[in-house]
């Protein structure tokens, strides 16, 4: 290919100066499909929320090989993104070029999945997606820049016969929950004040398609958390998770769940009721249909139900790694070995004319150190009182998951680092 493309997965796009930002090595894992792997976590993950939301019913049509560039109207525009939010700018997210870029997250996808139910390429009410998503983003052990999604969606006409289907699906959901004894939800009574609706909705039918959304969810967690705690034998342990309200332009009202393990609320799954120009602008008339969406991130939950100690693992190629893991069944990671780690701090002071953004500083280190770094963290920032000037200390942790790294190698690649940012930032070295 000529210098002026890239290829991601097979396809060849143009680039452009200004707007391309995606590197070689986030390129790579655009081939990667985890989440197609029966035997790898994040794909036995996938398999057990799949296989429980369409257990009976049916009702979730199945989109799991959707590749990962789209255009900025599909992840944006087409959800009702402002021109000006954060998650558009290059230091949040990885650009092919001024139109197309790596998803970042996989309701890039709605528009499509809601216009082939609007055309009836699909005769189920919902759907579900699994995919890779990419985002800019810090270096540490929960922080990778690419991740696994889930999204879900469901749609009811909005009819009286729409209506009484809703009420009978809810009781479906809440017969199946009634069933489980050790699962908590804490909630609050819908307030349109804090999180309002929208005006061609009635309250009874956002009271019906958010308690069919919040049921659906609830059983996925209950799920998902019943098999951890039986793959320890702990199956009499309390699961206790709360939702709360959030805020996403394509979905009113939103919200989060959060549950709660090994002593903090992790959050789960953002959701909410579908936004009518979501549907208007997949084809569908207004007023027609009312549902629910949601996403998922896959890679948190698979960390602490596989016992998985760092996000990279689920990169590695090391068989040790994958030789451990079993289509359908959850088990806990045996760390195969611990390489020692090595620390080295990079200080400097900031040129005041360049912007740098800590999400660019970590992928110079990404960039130059691939999976060899673990972890990068600012340990300090002063203003000097006479000059003015900037000054930021960063801490960069080396460690390999799969070998030892040398002394020289671990140098080599701190010059770089250090060389990069003095020809990319023009910053000083201190
Ligand atoms: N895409 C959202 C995220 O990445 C999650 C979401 C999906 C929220 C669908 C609402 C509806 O955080």
């Amino acid at each position: 290919s000529s210098p002026n493309t890239i290829i991601v997965n097979g396809k060849e796009f143009e680039t452009d100066s200004e707007k391309t930002n995606v590197p070689q090595n986030i390129l790579k894992l655009t081939d990667k499909a985890l989440h197609l792997k029966a035997s790898h976590p994040i794909g036995i993950l996938r398999t057990l929320i799949e296989n429980k939301l369409n257990s009976d019913d049916h009702a979730f049509e199945v989109y799991n090989n959707f590749k990962p560039a789209v255009s900025v109207f599909e992840n944006f525009d087409s959800l009702g993104f402002p021109k000006d939010h954060v998650g558009r700018s290059k230091s949040d997210t990885y650009y092919i070029n001024k139109d197309h870029l790596l998803r970042t997250h996989t309701s890039a996808h709605e528009m499509f999945c809601f216009g082939n139910i609007q055309k009836k390429i699909t005769d189920k009410p919902g759907y579900l997606i699994s995919a890779d998503v990419y985002r800019r983003d810090e270096i540490d052990k929960t922080h990778y820049p690419a991740f696994h999604q889930m999204e879900g969606a469901r749609l009811w006409p909005k009819t009286e016969a729409g209506q009484k289907q809703l009420k009978k699906d809810i009781s479906v959901l809440e017969t199946k929950l009634n069933q489980i004894k050790n699962f908590t939800v804490i909630d609050m009574p819908y307030k349109e004040e804090t999180n309002p609706k929208q005006k061609h909705m009635t309250k009874e039918e956002v009271q019906l398609v958010s308690t069919h959304l919040k049921r659906t969810i609830e059983l996925i967690v209950a799920e998902v958390f019943n098999k951890k705690l039986a793959s320890e034998g702990k199956t009499n342990e309390e699961i206790k998770s709360r939702w709360i309200e959030a805020y996403f332009p394509w979905t009113a009202p939103s919200w989060e769940i959060e549950v709660w393990w090994k002593g903090e609320w992790l959050e789960l799954c953002g959701c909410g009721v579908v936004r009518e120009q979501v549907l208007t602008n997949a084809g569908m008339g207004t007023n027609e249909k009312i549902g629910w969406a949601f996403g998922l991130g896959l890679d948190r939950v698979a960390m602490l139900l596989f016992d998985i100690p760092d996000i990279r693992l689920f990169w590695t190629d090391d068989q040790r790694f994958h030789e451990q893991f079993k289509e359908n069944t959850i088990s806990s990671f045996k760390p195969y070995s611990k390489y020692p780690g090595t620390i080295r701090d990079i200080s400097f002071w900031v040129n005041n004319s360049i912007d740098i953004h800590e999400n660019d500083l970590m992928e110079i280190v990404r960039n130059t150190a691939g999976d060899l770094v673990e972890s990068v963290k600012l340990i300090d920032d002063f203003v000097h009182p006479k000059t003015g000037r900037r000054s930021l200390c960063y801490r960069i942790n080396y460690q390999s998951m799969d070998r030892n790294i040398t002394n020289e190698e671990i140098n080599n690649l701190q010059d770089t680092v250090r060389a990069n940012l003095v020809e990319q930032y023009k910053i000083e070295l201190r």
